[in-house]
């Protein structure tokens, strides 16, 4: 079988906050239909790298090429960013704020459609329930507005959304972390199933290594802006080299793991 095309390529990419180096010579690629996941304790970088990619962040250094497209620099225009915004698409894990408090979950999703596909408004009517459909929003919760919804809810409209724009990659920062179990377990199989008929790429942030053993194939690990180990995701969890990701597998939640702050500390004094 030939390799599949590369969608996603990040190369020495850096981000300063005035003294803080926060990503430091980042880089990795993910390849059509592929997924990789990015672990890494709190403040090691992840959110910063997504949100370069995603063009939230503007790199201090490095390049970011998307479907074969530049991105590392802000857009010139509007078809421009349109253009990315079918390339790529993020959510996060408390999306409220980026959620119009005075737009029903319908009229978010008609927008990104108008926006992108440009479809007549029956074709539009279609999808929209086909979305909320596909992440479990039943016909009151896609009238509501964004207060009137849970957590969970308000984070199924944001996948829902991303997913609209039909992008080739999906970066998911943590989309999952807030949904009960049953959910969870409904999304990521949505997820899955997705990328099966989409060939769509994940670049997965979580803490969960669960999610990730389910999701990605390829895990980059971040400690301090920097990638520690990289490879198979079942090697790196498994069998990692590098002491940090040990200590981070030691930390992060397992079936029946308990939040204890004490251990992430623990592991950032190790
Ligand atoms: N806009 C900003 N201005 C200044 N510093 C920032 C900014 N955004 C992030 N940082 C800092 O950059 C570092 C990396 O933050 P980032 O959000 O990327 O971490 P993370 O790996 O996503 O952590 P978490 O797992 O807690 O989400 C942190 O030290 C953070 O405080
Ligand atoms: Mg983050």
């Amino acid at each position: 079988m030939p390799e599949p095309a590369v969608v996603l390529e990040v190369s020495g990419l850096r981000k300063e906050f005035g003294d803080l180096i926060a990503v430091d010579d980042v880089s990795f690629t993910v390849p059509e239909a592929g997924s990789l996941a990015i672990v890494g304790e709190s403040g090691s970088g992840k959110t910063t790298v997504a949100k370069m990619i995603v063009g939230l962040e503007r790199p201090t250094a490095g390049t970011i090429v998307a479907c074969g497209n530049d991105r590392s620099r802000p857009a010139k225009s509007a078809r421009d960013r349109r253009r990315r915004g079918r390339e790529v698409q993020i959510v996060f894990q408390d999306p409220y704020s980026s959620l119009d408090p005075r737009q029903t979950v319908e009229a978010t999703l008609d927008e990104i459609l108008r926006l992108h596909h440009g479809w007549p408004r029956d074709r539009r009517l279609e999808r929209v329930r086909q979305l909320t459909d596909l992440v479990g929003l039943d016909a009151r919760q896609s009238r509501a507005l964004p207060r009137g919804l849970s957590g969970g809810q308000r984070q199924r409209v944001a996948i829902a959304r991303a997913l609209a724009a039909e992008p080739r990659i999906l970066i998911l920062d943590e989309s999952v972390a807030a949904l009960d179990v049953s959910i969870q377990a409904q999304v990521l199989n949505l997820l899955a199933d997705i990328r099966d008929e989409t060939n769509v790429s994940y670049v997965l942030i979580s803490h969960d290594l669960a999610v990730v053993r389910q999701l990605a194939e390829e895990t980059i690990v971040m400690w301090r802006g920097r990638v520690v180990e990289r490879g198979r995701t079942g090697r790196v969890l498994d069998d990692p080299e590098d002491d940090y990701t040990k200590q981070l597998r030691a930390s992060v939640p397992r079936p029946g793991w308990k939040p204890q702050r004490r251990t992430l500390a623990a592991a950032e004094e190790a």
